[in-house]
């Protein structure tokens, strides 16, 4: 058991394999943290916890005449705001006085081997996990918050989420209701946090904490392209390669705040939850609301030992259903092959010139439904446009399927025009304020899923659509985010659980689907990589990560993406050039290479493509076929840092076994009388013999990983490099 229980103490001691996290319950019942950190034996390090009188931080009303004892400085598990905490708290609650006030004491815990479930709401699952559930208790409201704690020790993974249940008589208000509270004794400390927009998503930045609040956040109704609910806080001197790194990813897909705050001790405290601007949920007697779940990762041996435990948890413990083990096929998709601008017949062209060349699977992007020729109309619709498609769904999908390829199909179940049956039917459907013009995005309103007739529709729509016809494949589009956040199912005094009820509503809806269609691939996806979050992983094994597809950008892209979230995850493609996004041209070889590091496939007019470039094609599917699990399962390692170096970038797959790897280099800006790139590789066996691709070369893995390779320069930007290696 990964969970150390000295009830004589209060002490409850939580074990991973290389960490240690501890909680105690302190003077008064106050439920204190007393250590997240490297592995210790598990004594009592309640020792550490300041004692001391400051002045302007008060003292609780029972520590008498006791002036050392303040929230204000303590560390929590769960602060409370209204009592002696001034700090950013995880809790705040309006009683039936119309105060603010939540005061929780200890009131027991139970364990138990096995992983906690939450209602509703994704959650990592599976074996090897622990629970301890602490119960605290506000005993003038009735107030009761059980912090819930899933202890993965295999890969030093802890997982936290809360019910918040009243058992008092008189209703709540819940203000906010944060998945984390995580404090820490000192400031010296970075913080990565992930931002960007639509086509340049998950840009790392690393900051050195600052006094006061340094937060990156969402108040859009969705995770968004701007900031990420994942943060990484490591030690200053932390590298890929050593220090101790904690990664906090939120396991939700909504409006989220996520914030590391230095107080005036030169203490940090890190949460990150629900947006609490937008979100007030009203509790009546004997409601109960369920907190999202948080995924915090240590590793003491730098950010490359982060990205490896957290790519493992979620691949094993996150992604669910067949995919998550089975090859997924290399598909091929329409978008930037044809837009909307396709019949039958072009998809078929498409599917035969694909098939020969090792493509599995043809996705019909937008444009196939209602009226929809362009990005006007026609959304709310899943009715298939047979006029288009010159024929039924299932024709199509018969004539892709003799060509050899699974056909898939685009949806952006969220949204409706209103040039739309459905609009022109159901005008409440969407979110809106009554009396108030609704705003447009991309020309389209936003439904409210939190209606259980607006999911009903969907599923009846969207399954009659997946029955009519052999579909192998759903691409889950989202690309609007939310305005007027109002729901003309709930009462006024209720608007401030629209935001939340919408992506309660999207989860169930997900959750529906994907369990009547498990032989159907579901991709997520957001305008490219706008909901690229941990909740979304657990209904889509793979989110298209970017609508940028330019391979020089993508290397930025993909790099910030790796450092939370698996390769396995990443949807990839290979475009055409001139890239649509950016103009800039780049090698075929290269686009392939850079694809590889995701889940891979093309989203051009095979067609159109010279029997030259159709070979590269057949031979890049062949080496991503040979390398699946190698790339998918394999330990992914950054060889560059893409933001500090313009000058190339490098990454390595490596099979757990450690006897292949693939090697993978991009020249990305080139330099007159450059003296070439020396790159020394990472994660081999350092007296295993290696051969290096078609180099010529057998290297040991000490030479490998200590002096390393060496690549000549290249004429030109954006040549690559891809070596197989394989012990020998
Ligand atoms: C979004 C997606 C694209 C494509 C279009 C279709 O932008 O990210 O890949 O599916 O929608 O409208």
């Amino acid at each position: 058991m990964s969970i150390v229980i000295d009830e004589n103490l209060g002490l409850f001691t939580l074990h991973t394999h290389s960490s240690t996290y501890q909680i105690k319950v302190g003077p008064y019942g106050f439920v204190l943290h007393t250590y997240y950190g490297p592995r210790i034996d598990g004594e009592d390090l309640s020792y550490l916890l300041p004692r001391r009188s400051m002045s302007f931080s008060a003292n609780p009303a029972d520590t008498g005449s006791d002036r050392s004892f303040s929230m204000d400085s303590q560390p929590q598990e769960y602060a409370t705001y209204g009592a002696t905490d001034y700090r950013e708290s995880a809790l705040q609650v309006t009683g039936p006085d119309g105060a603010a006030y939540a005061d929780l004491r200890y009131d027991g815990f139970e364990c138990c081997a096995g992983k906690y479930g939450l209602e509703g709401l994704p959650a990592l699952y599976g074996e090897g996990f622990d629970t301890l559930k602490l119960y605290l208790i506000d005993a003038h409201t009735g107030l009761r918050v059980t912090l819930l704690y899933g202890v993965l020790e295999q890969e030093d993974v802890i997982t936290r989420a809360a019910l918040i249940e009243n058992r008092g008589t008189a209703p709540l208000s819940l203000d906010r209701a944060l998945s984390l509270c995580l404090d820490f004794p000192t400031s010296d400390y970075d913080l990565y946090t992930f931002h960007g927009r639509h086509c340049r998503e998950r840009i790392p930045q690393r900051t050195p904490l600052p006094h006061g609040k340094l937060r990156v956040d969402s108040l859009r109704g969705a995770s968004s392209h701007q900031y990420n609910p994942f943060i990484i806080l490591c030690d200053r001197s932390a590298s890929e390669d050593a220090g101790c790194c904690y990664g906090a990813s939120l396991v939700y897909s909504g409006s989220f705040l996520a914030q590391a705050e230095v107080d005036q001790a030169g203490a940090t405290r890190l949460v990150m939850g629900i947006h609490p601007d937008t979100f007030r949920w009203s509790l009546a007697p004997g409601d109960v609301f369920t907190v999202p779940e948080v995924c915090l990762t240590f590793s003491g041996e730098g950010l490359t030992g982060l990205s490896h435990r957290l790519h493992r948890a979620f691949r094993d413990h996150l992604c669910r259903g067949k995919f998550r083990t089975a090859r997924r096929p290399v598909l091929i998709n329409s978008w930037e092959a044809v837009y909307f601008d396709f019949d039958s017949d072009k998809l078929v062209e498409i599917a035969r010139s694909a098939a020969p060349l090792g493509v599995e699977l043809l996705v019909m992007d937008d444009g196939w439904f209602g009226k929809r020729d362009d990005d006007n109309s026609g959304l709310g619709d899943w009715v298939v446009n047979e006029k288009k498609l010159k024929g039924s769904l299932a024709e199509l999908a018969r004539r892709v399927n003799e060509c050899g390829l699974g056909l898939g199909i685009w949806i952006e179940p969220e949204m409706v025009s209103e040039d739309s049956d459905l609009y022109r039917a159901h005008p409440d459907w969407c979110l809106h304020i009554p009396g108030r013009a609704g705003s447009r995005s991309r020309n389209q309103l936003v439904l409210d899923m939190g209606r259980s007739d607006v999911q009903d529709y969907l599923l009846a729509s969207i399954s009659d659509v997946l029955r009519s016809a052999n579909i192998a494949y759903v691409k889950w589009d989202m690309n609007r985010h939310l305005t007027e956040v109002g729901s003309a199912v709930l009462p006024a005094g209720r608007q401030g659980e629209a935001g939340h009820r919408h992506i309660l509503g999207v989860y169930r809806l997900m959750d529906r689907l994907t369990a009547a269609f498990p032989d159907i691939l579901f991709e997520g996806c957001s305008g490219g990589g706008g909901r690229f979050d941990a909740g979304m992983l657990y209904y889509t094994p793979q989110i298209w990560c970017s609508d940028d597809t330019d391979a020089a950008e993508r290397l930025i892209i993909q790099y910030g993406t790796s450092f939370g979230y698996p390769i396995s995850t990443v949807g990839s493609h290979v475009s055409v050039c001139p890239n649509h996004q950016t103009g800039r041209t780049t090698p075929l070889r290269t686009r392939g290479v850079v694809a590889m590091a995701g889940t891979f496939g093309y989203e051009l007019d095979i067609s159109r493509m010279s029997e030259e470039e159709k070979q590269e094609v057949s031979a890049q599917v062949a080496l991503y076929k040979r390398n699946y699990t190698l790339i998918n399962q394999g330990d992914y390692y950054r060889l560059s840092d893409v933001m500090a170096q313009s000058d190339y970038a490098a990454w390595l797959f490596v099979s757990p076994a450690q006897d292949r790897a693939l090697f993978n280099f991009v020249q990305r800006y080139a330099q007159a009388a450059s003296p070439g790139f020396r790159i020394r590789l990472k994660g081999l066996k350092p007296q295993a013999r290696y051969r290096i691709g078609d180099t010529g070369l057998t290297l040991s893995g000490a030479a490998l990983m200590g002096a390393g390779l060496y690549l000549p320069p290249m004429d030109g930007d954006y040549g690559a490099v891809q070596w197989e290696i394989e012990e020998i």
